[in-house]
């Protein structure tokens, strides 16, 4: 059996039964004023960070959400955008786009703004998604996408780049993995389909996504996740896995490469009024000015003494300089 085919099992198990500390991380459930989660739609909660974020939500963006679990984001991003299929949410399992429409009618009756039409399910696979090109303004998905295999993730990523429209934004929620985890655990299906083993490290998971067009990413949250430890894994030392959220923009790619965003910011301290790179970064006096990962590494090729250059906070809430 392949371990996609390991992954449907898994999550139809998942549908059926719903098991509370699958994925899911210390991420706080979104709570905003007049929204009611349905019990079992919260314990079906199997992302391990939030894709949901205000700031992606203006203008009334058209939303595809893939990998549906309970169907928790889709009623929170449903909660923004409030019209007739405004939300288009895609899984692989018929128990799963079951369980999420039954918990989808019960929010409807814990939620006066909520109307069930709100949201559109749809059959379908992330590596050959059902729907247009250039269609979507926000593509989401959680904790689904670190399950596959590098060839089907850049599938993956390839299919949510062609359905976004330019400047459209893809959301990602994913565990990311430091150390160097063993072949025994990525090749074994079943810690892969509970998004245990097939982590990649950030740097990695980001180049994944650059590499198939998008121009900008930004590292929106990183926080701990899970341990593999030395007694049920086999392993010899503990193996520390990270979540973190993303947000890559398919805006064109600069001719010097992609804009990552990792919560740097420079400040600029000398005597001049101003530091103008003339690359369109101008530094005033002791203000911090958020740069990519590039422009930092520009201006520290500088040498410059009146130039301080922070660390990657991974906490990247825009206002950026590129
Ligand atoms: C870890 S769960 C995450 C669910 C949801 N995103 C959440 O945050 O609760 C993975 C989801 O992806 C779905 N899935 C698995 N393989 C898929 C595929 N190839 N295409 C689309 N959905 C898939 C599963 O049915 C499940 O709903």
């Amino acid at each position: 059996m392949s371990y996609l085919e390991t992954t449907k099992n898994v999550y139809k198990e998942a549908a059926e039964n719903p098991q509370v500390g699958l994925c899911c991380t210390t991420t706080p459930v979104w709570q905003l004023p007049g929204l009611s989660i349905p019990k079992k739609m919260l314990a079906m909660n199997y992302g391990c960070g939030s894709t949901v974020n205000t700031r992606d939500l203006v203008n009334n963006p058209t939303v595809l959400y893939v990998g549906v679990g309970g169907g928790m984001e889709l009623l929170q991003f449903a909660y923004f955008s409030r019209k007739t299929g405004g939300v288009t949410g895609v899984d692989i399992i018929d128990e799963m786009l079951k369980a999420c429409k039954e918990n989808i009618v019960e929010a409807e009756k814990q939620n006066p703004w909520f109307r069930a039409e709100f949201v559109k399910l749809v059959k379908g696979d992330a590596l050959h998604l059902p729907i247009n090109d250039n269609s979507i303004d926000i593509a989401a998905q959680n904790c689904l996408f670190n399950i596959f295999k590098q060839d089907d993730l850049k599938k993956a990523l390839q299919e949510m780049y062609r359905v976004l429209k330019p400047n459209g934004r893809l959301v990602l929620s994913d565990p990311t993995c430091e150390q160097y985890i063993p072949e025994h655990l990525r090749e074994d299906d079943h810690l892969r389909a509970l998004c245990l083993s097939g982590s990649l490290p950030l740097k990695d998971y980001v180049e994944m996504i650059t590499n198939v067009g998008f121009g900008t990413v930004e590292i929106r949250a990183k926080r701990p996740y899970r341990i593999l430890d030395t007694i049920n894994y086999n392993i010899e030392e503990l193996i520390f896995i990270e979540s973190v959220e993303v947000c890559a923009i398919k805006n064109p790619m600069p001719s010097d490469g992609p804009c990552v965003f990792t919560g740097k910011a420079a400040i600029y301290y000398g005597t001049d009024e101003y530091f103008d790179d003339k690359k369109g970064h101008l530094l005033q006096p002791n203000q911090p000015l958020a740069i990519c990962d590039k422009t930092a590494g520009a201006l520290k090729a500088l040498n410059r003494t009146d130039i301080f250059i922070s660390q990657s906070t991974f906490f990247y809430d825009g206002g950026g300089c590129c």
